[in-house]
């Protein structure tokens, strides 16, 4: 069965999720674009308006659920069924584990755990009716546990981790392909450069690479799929080594 090319991308208003909705907007996609910054989706929907996509910006909060049905329906309304969903939004905390206050654990929680909840839920069913679907998982480093002063990031990716693969097994046979695509280092961008000036950008994960495994994933066959995949640039492997200094 052919299926719509509309892909819903959370977290779409700047960073990974920007790039991931361009490029999926070059594969074909129509894109739904999630975050709550308004001015932000407004600048992705231009982008890719100017490289002749569709896109459709629906400002939401992922850890509201309300929110994140009403976006749904809206792109589904106005762009088609939805066929890929991308949970990439996040909220990141580094923290002592003493200093970490009850409402900012939670907060970990409700972006990185609750809103790929919501947004999945919101999606999968009709993936199943409608014969398939792809939906992805933006993981960190951390989604093995560690290090220090991570706990509370850690403790809600590790979570989203488990809740892909329990969708992999629960959602697979009905035709939707989960993945987990682990971005395990920096990922390169003005803002990581920015915040580590000497470190040589070759040791910076790819974003353009992150893309690519993206529209791999959606691709893919039914009869081979594949739920984690591990991306790390050549000077991350653990343990970690020191940053290579720029020349
Ligand atoms: N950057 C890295 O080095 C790196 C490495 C490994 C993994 N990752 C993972 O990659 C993903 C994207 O990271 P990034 O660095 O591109 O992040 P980013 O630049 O901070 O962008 C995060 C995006 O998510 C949105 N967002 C945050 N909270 C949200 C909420 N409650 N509801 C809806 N949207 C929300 C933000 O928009 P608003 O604030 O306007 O809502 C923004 O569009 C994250 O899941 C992160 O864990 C990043």
């Amino acid at each position: 069965m052919s299926q719509s090319k509309v892909a819903l991308v959370t977290g779409a208003g700047r960073g990974i999720g920007r790039d991931i909705a361009l490029r999926l907007s070059r594969e074909g996609y129509a894109c739904g674009l999630i975050a709550r910054t308004k001015s932000q989706l407004d600048e992705t929907a231009e982008l890719i308006r100017k490289q002749g996509g569709r896109a459709l910006v629906t400002p939401t909060d992922v850890s509201k659920r309300e929110q994140v049905l009403a976006s749904v329906e809206a792109v589904e309304r106005e762009l088609g069924p939805i066929s890929v969903l991308v949970n990439n939004a996040g909220a990141y905390l580094k923290k002592r584990f003493t200093d970490i206050a009850e409402d900012e654990f939670d907060f970990q929680f409700k972006v990185n755990c609750y809103g790929p909840f919501f947004c999945t839920q919101a999606v999968v069913s009709r993936m199943v009716e409608r014969g398939g679907g792809t939906v992805i998982f933006v993981l960190g480093s951390e989604s093995r546990g560690g290090p220090a002063q991570y706990s509370a990031y850690t403790a809600s990716k590790v979570a989203q981790r488990a809740i892909a693969e329990s969708l992999a097994y629960e959602f697979g046979h009905l035709g939707v392909h989960a993945a987990a695509l682990d971005v395990d280092g920096a990922v390169d961008s003005e803002r990581v450069r920015e915040a580590m000036p000497d470190v040589d950008p070759s040791w910076f994960v790819s974003p353009e690479r992150i893309c690519e495994e993206i529209v791999h994933l959606v691709n893919q066959p039914k009869s081979s799929w594949t739920f984690q995949v591990d991306l790390r640039s050549y000077a991350q492997w653990r343990p970690r080594v020191a940053p290579k200094k720029k020349a």
